[in-house]
């Protein structure tokens, strides 16, 4: 039975891997995350780390010949992994929403926005000017009878943020929202979206490389490194005093959070790309406070500082090796997986 105290949602040590013929790609490595209800959570991490893997898992919107050899999803205690097509579907519907990095890909090019939002939100009475006035489109009028391809970038994104939260989701996932509009822009969709989500009470996962901006808009924030949360507490606590190293080693790393005059540290090696299980901590061959512990045993999550941290030495700080100077640009953003459908 769901009760009020029932977290809305629950990944339990997930184990998802992509296969394409022989190759296999294990994109979430024993993943564990649990969200309440209201909760904004920014889910952060290198390029690969498994971000987009992990909010496409919640609507079980990976490719069907995505295996899972470990663990579960749960969605106001309903088994994701387990749901008959049309549940899946109907949850899909009635409580889960997705806004992604590339919105006019997410439109319909064929039909006018007015049309789609009519078809998205399944309400022929809905008042579609107020709903393209409440997200700040002017001339809503004019704008419901474009096509998507007429209207710019920032414009499409409110128009997809409008039909996600149009239908007062009880989660959003939003992959990289922002990723492709200028700072201005930026900012008033992450307001729209976070006002918006506060009114109705969802529940927000921002799957982000923009660690300022998380650190504005989600109270929590959860660090991912090879396909597992490896810092998961309150965004304050973990980004001034990461107690992961891999936490310190990427607040340290991004230019929008380096004060002036400082120097950048860089985070030397590249992300790991799993394909099976491995012993120790996946991050000990960039890790400057690896030990023997760290290459032969996995760390466990544990409870530190308030937090959950996945490491045999926590608190540890990386080696400070200035390398680079501060740019004068904004942060990097990745890009999305492609290939992703709906298919199960
Ligand atoms: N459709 C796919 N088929 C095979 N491998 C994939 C697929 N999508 C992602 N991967 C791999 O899974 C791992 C996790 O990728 P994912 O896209 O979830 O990371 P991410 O954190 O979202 O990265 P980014 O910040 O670049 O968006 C990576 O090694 C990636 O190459
Ligand atoms: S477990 Fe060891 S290698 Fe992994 S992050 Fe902690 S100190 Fe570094
Ligand atoms: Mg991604």
């Amino acid at each position: 039975m769901t009760t009020e105290t029932t977290p809305l949602l629950v990944i339990d040590d997930v184990v998802a891997e992509y296969r394409t013929g022989s190759r296999v790609v294990r994109a979430l490595d024993g993943v564990g995350l649990t969200v309440g209800r209201g909760e904004r959570v920014g889910i952060v991490g290198e390029s690969g780390s498994g971000k987009s893997t992990l909010g496409l898992l919640t609507g079980r919107l990976l490719p069907k010949a995505t295996t899972y050899p470990r663990g579960r999803v749960l969605i106001d205690g309903e088994s994701v992994l387990d749901l008959p097509p049309d549940r899946i579907a109907r949850l899909r519907r009635e409580r889960l929403a997705f806004v992604p990095q590339d919105p006019v890909g997410a439109l319909d090019p064929t039909l006018r926005i007015g049309r789609q939002l009519r078809l998205a939100l399944r309400d022929t009475q809905a008042d579609l000017v107020a709903l393209l006035e409440r997200v700040l489109i002017r001339d809503p009028e004019r704008v419901l009878r474009l096509y998507p391809h007429e209207i710019s970038g920032g414009m499409a994104q409110r128009v997809v943020v409008a039909m996600a939260m149009a239908r007062r989701p009880a989660l959003l996932i939003a992959d990289e929202p922002t990723a492709a509009l200028d700072s201005q822009v930026r900012e008033e969709v992450l307001r729209l979206l976070f006002t918006l989500a506060a009114e109705h009470g969802t529940t927000v996962l921002w799957l982000s490389h923009d660690l300022s901006g998380v650190a504005r808009w989600c109270e929590r924030i959860a660090v991912m490194y090879g396909g597992r949360v490896v810092e998961d507490g309150a965004t304050a606590d973990v980004l001034t005093a990461p107690q992961h190293p891999y936490t310190a080693a990427l607040s340290a790393a991004d230019p929008a959070r380096a004060k002036d005059g400082t120097r950048l540290l860089t985070i030397g090696g590249i992300p790991p790309v799993l394909t099976e299980d491995t012993p120790g901590c996946v991050f000990s061959p960039r890790c400057t406070s690896a030990d023997d512990t760290c290459a032969t045993t996995r760390p466990m999550p544990r409870t530190v500082a308030g937090r959950t941290v996945l490491c045999h030495h926590p608190g540890e700080k990386p080696v400070p090796v200035p390398n680079r100077p501060v740019p004068n640009r904004p942060v990097p953003n990745g890009p999305v997986p492609g290939g992703q459908e709906e298919v199960r």
